[in-house]
Order: C-alpha cells, then sequence, then structure tokens
C-alpha cells in the first residue's frame, strides 16, 4: 500500500516511514526538504499519486499562535484538496492529548483548528493523540525555566518515547479510519514537576525545579489530568528510566513488541507499588494489558513485532 508521509523527515516521521517499509508498504517520506511543501503545494499532487493513506506528522517551524495556526490550517486544506483529486481513502493525523483542554495555549488552539478541518471533511480519517514525547522534555523544562528556575504544576503526567508514538501511528495507518480520536500514552504516571527534576538532575543540569500550581505549560493552564489520557488508551511499552540510559549511552532504545490498553477494572494487574521517597511515581499509574481494542475495531492480539 502507497501510504505518503507529510513530515517524513521529522522525529516521528523518519520513525514511521521506516516502520512502514519494514512491513512492506511503500511509504513516502514527504517534506520540504524532499521537494514537497505543503504550504507552498509544490510536489504535492505528485507525492500522492497512487496512494491510499496520508499520514500527517509535520510541525509548524513556529509555535507562536498566528504563524502555528496559518501553518495547520493552509497545510490541511492543501492536502485534503490533493487528497481528494487523488482518491486517497484515510487521513491520519499526529495531535496531542489534551489538546481540547488547553484552549489558553496558541499552539494549541492551532491543533484544534487542524483537528476541526479533518473532522468536518469528507474524507475518512483518524486522528492519534500522544502524550509528550520523552525526546521533547527537555524542551519543555527550557521553556519553563527562569533563571536557574523551572517552574511547573504538580499535575499527573504520562510522556511516552517517540519510538512507541510511531508505533502507534503506523499501526493505525494501516488500519481501517477510525472517523475519530484514538489516544496513545506512556505506560507510568509521573508528577510533572517530579519527572522534569529526575531528567535534569540525571543531566547534572543545575536548574532548581518548583513545583507552582499556576505554572503554565506553552501558555496553559493546566489541571491534575489535563495532560493525561483516558483510561482506555494505548500504551507504549517504553519506561521512562530505560529510555534515559539508553538515551545517555547515546543508542535509540529499541523498538517495542508490544502496544497494550489501559485495562478494564476487571482485568487490572496491580498498579507498581511506590517506592518512598519516589516523586517520580505516583500511585495512580495506570494498569496493563496486552491486547488492544476499541481503537482499532474488534478485539485482537496486539502484537508489535520490534521494528
Ligand atoms: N512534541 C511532543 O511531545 C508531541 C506530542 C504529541 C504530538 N505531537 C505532534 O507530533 C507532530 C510531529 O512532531 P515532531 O516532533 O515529529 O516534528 P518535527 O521533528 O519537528 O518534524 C516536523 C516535520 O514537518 C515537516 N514540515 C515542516 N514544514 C513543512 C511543510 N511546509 N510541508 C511539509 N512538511 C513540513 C519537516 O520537514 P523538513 O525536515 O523538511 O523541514 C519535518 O519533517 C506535531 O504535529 C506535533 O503536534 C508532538
Amino acid at each position: 500500500m502507497k501510504i505518503v508521509v507529510i513530515g517524513g523527515t521529522g522525529l516521528i516521521g523518519s520513525k514511521l516511514v521506516t516502520k512502514l517499509k519494514q512491513q512492506r508498504h511503500e511509504a513516502v517520506a514527504a517534506s520540504p526538504s524532499r521537494g514537497v511543501n505543503t504550504i507552498t503545494g509544490e510536489g504535492v499532487a505528485a507525492a500522492m499519486e497512487g496512494a491510499s493513506v496520508v499520514v500527517d506528522v509535520s510541525n509548524s517551524p513556529s509555535f507562536e499562535y498566528g504563524a502555528a495556526l496559518e501553518f495547520f490550517q493552509t497545510s490541511t486544506r492543501n492536502l485534503q484538496a490533493a487528497e481528494t483529486a487523488a482518491g486517497v481513502g484515510h487521513h491520519v493525523a499526529l495531535s496531542v492529548v489534551g489538546t481540547d483542554r488547553l484552549a489558553e495555549s496558541g499552539y494549541f488552539r492551532a491543533k484544534v483548528a487542524q483537528e476541526a478541518l479533518i473532522k468536518a471533511s469528507s474524507i475518512p480519517y483518524s486522528i492519534v493523540h500522544a502524550t509528550q514525547f520523552f525526546e521533547f522534555i527537555k524542551s519543555i523544562a527550557d521553556a519553563a525555566t527562569d533563571g536557574n528556575t523551572v517552574r511547573l504544576a504538580p499535575v499527573l503526567f504520562q510522556p511516552m518515547a517517540s519510538d512507541d508514538v510511531a508505533t502507534a501511528v503506523a499501526r493505525t495507518a494501516v488500519a481501517a479510519p477510525v472517523n475519530g480520536v484514538i489516544e496513545v500514552g506512556g505506560p507510568e504516571r509521573f508528577r510533572f514537576d517530579g519527572l522534569i527534576r529526575h531528567f535534569l538532575s540525571s543531566r547534572n543540569d543545575p536548574r532548581e525545579v518548583v513545583a507552582d500550581p499556576e505554572a503554565r505549560y506553552f501558555g496553559g493552564m493546566l489541571a491534575e489530568r489535563t495532560l493525561i489520557p483516558e483510561d482506555d488508551a494505548m500504551l507504549g511499552e517504553t519506561r521512562f528510566d530505560d529510555w534515559l540510559k539508553q538515551s545517555a549511552t547515546g543508542k535509540e532504545v529499541a523498538g517495542f513488541e508490544h502496544f497494550s490498553a489501559q485495562s478494564s477494572p476487571s482485568s487490572r494487574t496491580p498498579a507498581p507499588r511506590r517506592r518512598r521517597g519516589d516523586e517520580r511515581r505516583n500511585e495512580a499509574a495506570p494498569t496493563r494489558r496486552w491486547i488492544s481494542r476499541g481503537t482499532f475495531g474488534r478485539r485482537s492480539s496486539c502484537v508489535l513485532r520490534r521494528q
């Protein structure tokens, strides 16, 4: 199947293209550096020829509201016109868990606008909402830094490895459109401030992290559950400390064989026990089981081979 990956040279896009090719799909990395620009339209129609699916994992070069809005709206409209002309049957887009709860943030308002265009279109679609990537955590700390202090709201936080995000998006791209939102998150829940403190300390970064309930996240106020997915979200398998160890050695954390769904009460396994003094871990850590459901239609054995 031909799958065009818009933003196929980015963090998620490059992993996605690799995974789809390993599954023997014709995955095309489309981005300005490959001659495909969804803002100017350059190369878009040619890239779409013969495509069954278009996956949009591009990102706005600017997070400022006006620029991000212009980017996501223009890009999505241009893609939709080209997809309609080419007869593309499935539009997949990557967005962020909690987007609709972060309306005070310009970037997230722009993502809401992108999603609204997708939902209003006649092209069948799937929107994947992922939690924050582990790889984005340093940028979060930097954005919240004032002098030597990093201010963060002590809310729940459930980040995930970019490799697990790419696995979830690849799985979505080859499945039938859900015409709705699929949520994916990491396998562990933390306190936002605690995890960033742990991350900085692991990097010998001297910045002090202060828990401040009023601290904003890219302009948005955070409530306890703003950043975390619902209980039926699909979960990646990569644990933060494993990723941290591997990224410190410069090695990519290997792909993950399974994607799990947070379980229903009847099938719950015990949550990891909180260790004394370990403020990173939270007793509300999600539970897991090794099947997928809902999201991908009927219940099915959910084995995503290392890719
Ligand atoms: N950061 C997070 O924690 C997080 C969490 C959940 C969801 N997301 C979402 O994940 C998506 C991808 O993020 P990412 O970090 O993988 O992005 P990224 O690494 O910054 O990559 C952005 C990609 O967009 C491409 N691009 C930029 N302008 C374009 C244009 N005019 N036409 C076509 N392609 C264009 C870039 O191409 P070039 O390389 O050629 O410039 C690049 O391939 C974003 O939509 C974001 O909202 C992010």
